[in-house]
């Protein structure tokens, strides 16, 4: 498995340090300052996170919520093809993370909860049972720690997932298989975890 691989470029007074992107042709000096700076697997998640949050908030909000429950046009249903409905905003998440999968190793990532409606959607490792529990103990704050996995060490980001609107809340409420019938918007409902192995 590769490991994220730091490139600092210098500019004039102006030093910024990408993720293997070249930002300036000819201005690239690798490696002159006395510690190349690179992305932190930190600071990897958070922004990955930062996409997959928006992403799913605007879905929705600006589909779901509008079409489903507002303007009550369609109906969003786990079993879209069979009832041509939306897709629910976790399993655009899953088809979203799967795709990933297909395409690098370099990262992973999940939707989880400590009240699933999905059985599989239960924390599995240590660090993600304990990521779920810091992440709704303490909200407004995400949990970072390292876990060895079948050999391999990795960086484990846990991020809340918060009821962003209130189909969130109301659709898990009502659902037959939901272990947890009482969340509010704002709540935490669950997290994304993010997974990034490290090098040896
Ligand atoms: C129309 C119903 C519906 C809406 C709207 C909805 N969910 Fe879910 N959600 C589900 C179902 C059903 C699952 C399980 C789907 C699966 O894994 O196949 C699920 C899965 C999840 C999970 C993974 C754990 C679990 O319960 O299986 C989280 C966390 C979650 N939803 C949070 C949210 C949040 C936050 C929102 C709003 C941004 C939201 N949901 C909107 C029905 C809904």
């Amino acid at each position: 498995m590769k490991q994220l691989k730091p490139v600092t470029t210098i500019s004039g007074m102006m030093k910024a340090t990408t993720f293997g992107l070249t930002v300036a042709s000819g201005m690239i000096l690798s490696g002159c300052e006395s510690e190349p700076e690179g992305i932190s697997p930190q600071q990897f998640t958070d922004a990955l996170h930062k996409v997959m949050e928006s992403d799913r908030a605007v879905y929705t909000k600006q589909v779901v919520n509008r079409l489903a429950k507002d303007e009550k046009v369609i109906k969003a249903s786990e079993h879209f093809m069979d009832e041509k409905a939306l897709p629910l905003p976790a399993q655009m998440f899953r088809f979203g993370a799967e795709m990933v999968a297909s395409k690098t190793d370099e990262f992973s990532y999940s939707l989880q909860s400590l009240w699933p409606i999905n059985k599989q959607n239960a924390p599995v490792t240590e660090v993600e049972k304990t990521g779920l529990k810091f992440i709704s103990d303490n909200p407004g704050e995400n949990y970072y720690s390292e876990e060895e996995l079948g050999g391999q060490k990795y960086f484990t980001a846990v991020y809340p997932d918060i009821a962003v609107a209130p189909v969130c809340a109301s659709c898990h409420n009502e659902h037959k298989d939901t272990p947890r019938s009482d969340f509010k918007v704002g709540d935490v409902m669950g997290g994304v975890v993010i997974r990034v192995p490290l090098g040896s």
